[in-house]
C-alpha cells in the first residue's frame, strides 16, 4: 500500500476522533462528521477513505471498529516498533514517560544523554543511559526509531551517529532541519512555529479588542489557511504541500492565495501560478453551488456510473473537474464512496444518490437547480420588499 504523505498525515488525527467517537458509543463515523471537525473539504476526506476499502452504509458512515481497524492496519499501529529518546531534558523525560504511545505501537525502550549529570540517574522506569551505549541498545533491542528531544547544537551530528548506527527513522524536536542522506525518514516538530500560530491568534484578538478592523482576517477561512501556512517551513520544497492545503480549506485556490504563498515562500506569483496549473489536481475557480461526485469505483462501474457521468457532462456542458458557467455545478468522478449496495451512486454536497439511470440523474440535477434558483429570486424579491 503506498499512500501519499498527506493522508498518511491526516489519518492519524481521523483516528484519534473515531476512538475517541467510539469512546462515547457512537457506532458509525462519516467523511461529513470527519470534514466538519477537521475543516477538510469532504471530496477530499472521501478520497482518503476511498484507499481504504471499506463499505459503508449510505447517510450513516463507515461502522467504526472496521474504520478503527483499517486505519491502524494502514499506520502500521498494529505491530510495535521500539524507539529510544536522546535528551534527557523535560521534554524527553516526558516523551518517554507518555504511556498513550503504547495504543499505537510505539515502544520506548531506552532513554540516553551525554551530560555526566545526568547519565546513571532514573526517570521513572529508565536509567538514563550514556551515548556509548547506543550501538549495543539498538543492536540488542532492535530498535528502529530514535527520537530527537535534544537542542539544535548537536543534532545533526548525533542524528549521523544513529544514522550509521542503522536507524532510518527519526522524529525530531530539535528546532533545525536535519538533513540525513535519501533513505532516512525524519518527521519534524516544529513547537515554535506551532506556538507562533497561537500568538498570532493572541495578537488578532488583541488587535480586535482595541478597536481593529475584524475584516484584517476574512472569517475562519484565512485562519485556517494561515494555520496551513504554518505547518510548513518557507521553503519552495513545500509549493504543493501548501496549495493542497489551502485548497482543502477554501475549495479552490484563489488569486489571493497565490499572492500569499509566493510571499509567504519567498517566490515569484508566476511560478506559484505556474504549479497551480500544471497539476489537474488543483482548481483555480471556486466550485459550484452543488458539487456532484459521481462514484466511479468497480459495483458503480458494473451498473452504469459511466453513462451517467457522460450524460451530466452532455447536459451540464462541463468536463470532469469544471464548474457550469452559471456557478450552479461542479462535477468530478470519485473512487468508491462506500455505498455499494446502492450503486451507481453519485453524492451532492453532502447527499447520497443511490440506484441511479440516466433520466432520474438529469431529473434530480434539474430540479436542483429549479428549486436553488426559485430561492434565490424569492430571498431577491423580499430583499426588495424590505428596502
Ligand atoms: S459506492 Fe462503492 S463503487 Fe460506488
Amino acid at each position: 500500500m503506498d499512500f501519499s504523505l498527506r493522508i498518511v498525515e491526516r489519518l492519524p488525527r481521523y483516528l484519534q476522533l473515531a476512538c475517541h467517537l467510539k469512546e462515547q458509543g457512537h457506532e458509525f463515523i462519516s467523511s461529513s462528521i470527519l470534514s466538519k471537525h477537521f475543516f477538510i473539504d469532504q471530496n477530499n476526506i472521501k478520497k482518503d477513505l476511498s484507499f481504504l476499502n471499506l463499505n459503508g452504509k449510505p447517510n450513516k458512515g463507515y461502522e467504526i471498529n472496521e474504520f478503527i481497524s483499517a486505519v491502524k492496519m494502514v499506520l502500521g499501529t498494529t505491530t510495535v516498533n521500539r524507539a529510544i529518546v536522546i535528551g534527557a531534558g523535560n521534554l524527553g523525560r516526558a516523551v518517554s514517560n507518555y504511556s498513550n504511545f503504547s495504543n499505537y505501537g510505539l515502544k520506548i525502550v531506552a532513554l540516553f544523554d551525554d551530560s555526566p549529570e545526568k547519565i546513571g540517574s532514573s526517570v521513572e522506569s529508565f536509567k538514563i543511559l550514556p551515548l556509548d551505549n547506543l550501538s549495543e541498545v539498538i543492536t540488542t533491542l532492535g530498535v528502529k526509531i530514535a527520537i530527537l528531544t535534544i537542542p539544535a547544537q548537536g543534532a545533526t551530528k548525533v542524528a549521523g551517529l544513529l544514522y550509521k548506527l542503522g536507524i532510518r527513522y527519526f522524529w525530531n524536536f530539535a528546532p533545525l532541519h536535519l538533513k540525513l542522506p535519501d533513505d532516512a525518514i525524519v518527521k519534524n516538530e516544529n513547537l515554535a512555529a506551532s506556538y507562533m500560530f497561537l500568538s498570532y491568534q493572541i495578537n488578532l484578538n488583541n488587535y480586535r479588542n482595541n478597536g481593529g478592523k475584524i475584516e484584517m482576517v476574512n472569517g475562519d477561512i484565512e485562519k485556517r489557511i494561515y494555520e496551513a501556512f504554518n505547518k510548513y517551513a518557507k521553503s519552495r520544497d513545500n509549493l504543493i504541500p501548501i496549495l493542497q492545503d489551502v485548497q482543502d480549506v477554501r475549495g479552490y485556490i484563489s488569486k489571493d492565495d497565490i499572492k500569499k504563498i509566493s510571499e509567504y515562500l519567498g517566490i515569484a506569483d508566476s511560478k506559484v501560478y505556474g504549479v497551480a496549473t500544471f497539476y489537474n489536481q488543483f482548481k483555480l475557480i471556486p466550485p459550484g453551488h452543488f458539487q456532484i461526485s459521481v462514484c466511479r469505483g468497480t459495483a458503480c462501474h458494473v451498473k452504469g456510473s459511466l453513462n451517467i457521468l457522460n450524460s451530466l457532462k452532455d447536459h451540464l456542458k462541463v468536463e470532469i473537474g469544471q464548474t457550469t458557467r452559471d456557478k450552479i455545478f461542479s462535477l468530478q468522478q470519485v473512487a468508491c464512496l462506500g455505498a455499494c449496495s446502492i450503486a451507481p451512486v453519485m453524492m451532492i454536497n453532502d447527499k447520497f444518490y443511490g440506484h441511479l439511470d440516466v433520466a432520474k440523474t438529469l431529473s434530480i440535477v434539474d430540479k436542483l437547480k429549479a428549486d436553488y434558483l426559485s430561492e434565490k429570486e424569492a430571498a431577491k424579491t423580499s430583499g426588495a420588499a424590505s428596502a
